[in-house]
């Protein structure tokens, strides 16, 4: 009984570690406001979370980060590769990187243990990048350590957090990939959990 309970841990353990920052929603549409959350699924070695910052992609535009009780929000500016006019004005600067840092003194970080979604509003590009994804830097502080969500190969530790990007007003709320990908992974948790569960009862 005690061991069934130690293969059940080990076996939702499996499927944690595994985690990495992803995007909601999966896909968005080309030249359209839009709104994305990337989601921190653990700190650093067991160590919280303090900083994370988002590199923006090139032709990104009319970015805001969302405001997070216990944590300051700061932003990097860049000239805009391709500038564009908004109301007779010419916009020529975008944002670079947006910065979430806790509020330490308050204990605001983010315990290992528990996770986080920091939104972002973006105007996406009007032609989609290569592979139609549109992908993100991102870079996680711990109180000891840090991950750099930065690896373009498939298989990489940290891969780049990233979504698809649709043409513009095409559906995106078809059936994902990364809906059935999470989906195999739940099911392949709970065949463990259900093998060593019936091996031992
Ligand atoms: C950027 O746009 C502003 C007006 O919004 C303009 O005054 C400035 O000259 C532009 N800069 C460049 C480098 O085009
Ligand atoms: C922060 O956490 C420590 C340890 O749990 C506690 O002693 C301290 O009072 C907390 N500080 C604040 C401002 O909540
Ligand atoms: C940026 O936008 C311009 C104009 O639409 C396009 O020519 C260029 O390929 C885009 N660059 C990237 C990396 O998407
Ligand atoms: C920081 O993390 C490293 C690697 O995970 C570990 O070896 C070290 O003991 C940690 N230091 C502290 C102060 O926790
Ligand atoms: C992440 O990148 C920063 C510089 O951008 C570097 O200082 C840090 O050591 C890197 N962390 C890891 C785990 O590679």
């Amino acid at each position: 009984m005690m061991f069934k309970s130690i293969l059940s841990v080990a076996a939702m353990a499996a499927v944690l570690v595994e985690a990495h920052v992803s995007i909601t929603p999966p896909k968005i549409n080309a030249d359209t406001y839009s709104s994305i959350a990337f989601r921190i699924p653990h700190g650093c070695n067991g160590s919280p979370t303090t900083k994370v910052t988002v590199k923006l992609p090139t032709n990104t535009s009319s970015v805001k980060g969302a405001f997070i009780p216990g944590w300051q929000i700061s932003t990097t500016t860049r000239p805009l590769e391709v500038p564009f006019k908004s109301d007779g004005k010419e916009v020529n600067t975008t944002v670079d990187t947006v910065t979430w840092s806790a509020d330490t003194a308050g204990n605001n970080s983010l315990p290992d243990t528990a996770y986080m979604d920091f939104g972002l509003t973006l105007k996406t590009p009007i032609k989609p990048n290569a592979n139609d994804k549109l992908a993100f830097d991102l870079y996680q502080v711990c109180t000891n350590g840090s991950n750099n969500w930065t690896d373009t190969a498939p298989n990489g530790e940290h891969p780049q957090p990233a979504v698809t990007l649709l043409p513009k007003g095409a559906s995106t709320t078809a059936t994902s990939g990364s809906f059935k990908t999470s989906a195999s992974a739940m099911t392949l948790a709970m065949t463990m959990l259900l093998a060593s569960a019936g091996y031992f009862l």
